[in-house]
Formats: structure tokens, sequence, C-alpha cells
């Protein structure tokens, strides 16, 4: 029978990948390019060497950042505050590789390398189940009979040096990552201790703010529809592809050491987790767009999105990218984001995001009515009626406060 395998090339999977052949499985490996800095022919040619029947190489990098970099963007999305999703996003949009892949090859299986501690295994069963029902999963951190026979690392290097599985020459670094355009995100080893600080070294994506550039850059965003569309560079010279822009503001954002961030997140089955992440363009993005929408948006629409992006945050980090109430709430703040047209100035400088100034032709900003040059069609006499009827409840708060003494 046929599985698929989400293959990233490293030792795990490809020990997984010898583990299937040997349980009998004919095992094509799916890799999804979404921007992650990785040798795709080495790792088909290590594949096809332990004996993959097949290994598709998908580049997925322009859907990934218009189908679901951008809705984020655009939605706001950031979970518990902070996190900006990079590999929660990019769980659904390979899950969609992998079961086009299943389909095309008449596969009935999908195999995986995720941990039984974490997101991602839930992130790609719950996307595979809602795009294909009849799938099967095989997840061998979680069978019993593999995770007896490779307790940890040093099991693996002993089954890869027994079956020929080439093993990287170079030393792995103490902790674990995952890459895509979006961002990177660090976990695990050394990270475990969440007082012991990320060591200068991991960070691949930014410098730290100590040797970042010491001249400041500006540029500017357009936006449509609350989704980016242009990118204005200092020298005029103007980025309009999706992967264009994201990358080149990454580069910006990295020069500069923006998007750092260190957090303890809460993972969807309970546990509490350490990760260092670094999301330089996304940032970037994040902040110019904040600014443009409360300049756009209506003031309550502004608050029950941020109610939504809360909501939607959860679903997408814990795997429910797919499902009826992520669909619903897309559909709700799509209809916000119509509203979000514009440029926004920006300026990076030392890991901060300034922004300098906007534009946009779907804002209800009235600079003469908010003048305090002229009275226009504002009558200030109305605004101490209005200050009297607020400070109704203040002051029977006061008196039921003196009552109490
Ligand atoms: N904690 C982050 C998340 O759940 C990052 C997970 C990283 N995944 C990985 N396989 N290294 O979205
Ligand atoms: C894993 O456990 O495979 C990585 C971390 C996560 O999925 O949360």
């Amino acid at each position: 029978e046929k599985v698929v395998l989400a293959y990233s090339g490293g030792l795990d999977t490809s020990c997984i990948l010898k583990w299937l052949i040997e349980k009998g499985f004919e095992v094509i490996c799916y890799m999804g390019n979404i921007g992650q800095d990785e040798d795709f022919q080495a790792a088909r040619e290590k594949a096809l060497q332990i004996g993959a029947v097949k290994v598709v190489i998908d580049d997925i990098q322009e859907s990934f950042v218009k189908e679901y970099v951008w809705p984020a963007i655009n939605y706001g999305l950031l979970y518990e505050n902070r996190y900006l999703l990079g590999t929660s996003l990019a769980r659904p949009c390979i899950s969609v590789g992998l079961v086009n892949c299943v389909k095309e090859n008449k596969a009935s299986y999908i195999s995986h390398g995720a941990t039984g501690k974490g997101n991602d295994q839930v992130r790609f069963e719950l996307t595979c189940y809602t795009l294909m029902p009849e799938i099967k999963i095989i997840a061998p951190w979680r069978i019993e009979e593999f995770t007896k026979r490779f307790e940890g690392r040093q099991d693996l290097l002993k089954y890869a040096a027994l079956n020929g599985i080439p093993v990287s020459v170079t030393p792995k670094a103490p902790w674990s990552m995952d890459a895509n355009l979006m961002h990177i995100s660090y976990e695990s080893g050394i990270l475990e201790n969440p007082n012991n600080e990320p060591p200068e070294d991991l960070f691949i994506m930014t410098k730290s703010l100590f040797n970042s550039c010491n001249q400041s850059v500006r540029f500017e965003i357009s936006f449509e529809k609350g989704i980016p569309i242009a990118l204005k560079l200092a020298n005029d010279q103007i980025v309009k592809h999706p992967v264009g822009i994201l990358t080149t503001l990454n580069k910006i954002g990295g020069d500069h050491g923006v998007g750092r961030i260190d957090i303890v997140e809460n993972r969807f089955l309970g546990l509490k987790s350490r990760g260092v992440y670094e999301t330089p363009g996304g940032t970037i993005l994040y902040q110019a767009h904040t600014d443009l929408e409360v300049f756009c948006l209506d003031k309550e629409i502004y608050r029950v999105k941020q109610l939504l992006r809360d909501r939607l945050s959860d679903y997408i980090y814990n795997g429910f990218w797919f499902s009826p109430e992520g669909q619903y709430v897309r559909n709700c703040l799509d209809l916000a984001g119509e509203k979000v047209q514009g440029t926004v100035k920006v300026q990076v400088y030392k890991g901060s995001v300034t922004i300098l100034g906007r534009v946009s032709n779907t804002t209800t900003y009235n600079e003469d009515l908010v003048s305090m040059d002229r009275h226009s069609t504002f009558s200030p006499q109305d605004a101490s009626g209005f200050i009297n009827i607020q400070a109704i409840r203040l002051k029977e708060y006061h008196r039921l406060q003196k009552q109490n003494l």
C-alpha cells in the first residue's frame, strides 16, 4: 500500500521513511517548498537512496503567501498577543499539498514526523481529515513499536548508520527549528529551560540590535482590501509580487533587527512551551496594516474585528483553518478588510517600526471636521451635553462611595 510521507530531509523523517519501507509500504516523499532554506535536490536523492518510490517537490511558496500569510496580515492574527502564527499558517498549506499528492498517486495513507506532544500533529491531521475524510494517518511518534525502538536521537543515529542513511556532517544545533517564508521558530533542546537566553548564533533571519544597520530605512507599503499590493523602496523601486514583497521586507527587517520574540505559549494539548521566533517582514506588515486599519475602519467594526481575530488566531493555532467556524470568521473579516485601502509610510531602525504617515480614500477621517482651527458643522456646545450625560453614572458612583465611608 502507498503512503505519502511529509519528508523534511532530516534524520527523523529519513528514519521514518526507512521504517515504513520495512513495514512493507511503498513510500512517496512529499516536500512542500514554503521558502525554507533547503537543498531539495540533495533531499530528493537521499530519499530515493533510502528507498522512496518517488519524491514530490512542490513549490507552494506563492500559494502560502497569497492564501495564508496575506489573509493573516489582513485579519491581524496574533496568538496570545505576541505570536504571528508563522508555523500554524504553513501547516494547512502543506496539508493541502499532501492530500493532493495522495489523490494523484492513489495512496491511502499520510505519515509525518510530528511528535505526540505538539501542535503540528493536530494541525496536519485535522486538515487532512477535512480535506479527505477517508485518509488514514501513520504518526510513528505515537506508535509504541516505533517509540520503543527509538527513544531518542542516539537510536535514530544508530539506525541510520545500520541502514546506510546519510547523516549530515555538520553537528545538529541544540534546538529544533521550523522555517518558512514568514518566519523561523526555535524550540526544545537548550531552550526548554525558559530561563536560558537564546544564544546569538541561533538567529538566522535577523541581526541583533547591536549589529544591525546604523542607518534608518524608509519605504511605503500599499494595501488593497487589506492585502499588501506594492512595496515602494527608497530608491523608487517598486515590488509587487507577493513573494517578493515578503522576502524584501524580511531582508529589510532582518538587517534592522525587527521581529524577534521569545515567549512561553500555551499549546493546544494543554502544555506550555517556550519558543523563540523571528518574523521580520511579518512584523513590519502587521504594524503597517494595523495603522491603516484603524485609520480606515469604522470604530465599532474595528472593535468587533479584534474579538474575531482573537477567536480566529486560536482556531488556526489549534489546527482549525478549514472548519465551519474558521470559514465563517474569515468571511466576516474579509468584509471588514474591503475598507482597508491606502498607503503607509514606514521607517525601520534598530528593531523598531515607525509609521511616518498614511493616505487612504476609504477612511472617514475628516480633516475639516476634526480641525482645531475651524468649527465646520460641529457645534462645540453639544459636547457639554455629551459630557454631562456621561458624567451621570460617575457622579452616582462618587455618591455611593461617600455613602459607604
Ligand atoms: N510553537 C509554534 C507553533 O505551534 C512553532 C512550532 C514549530 N514546529 C516545529 N515542528 N518545529 O506554531
Ligand atoms: C512537534 O512536536 O512536532 C513540534 C512542535 C509542535 O508541533 O508544537
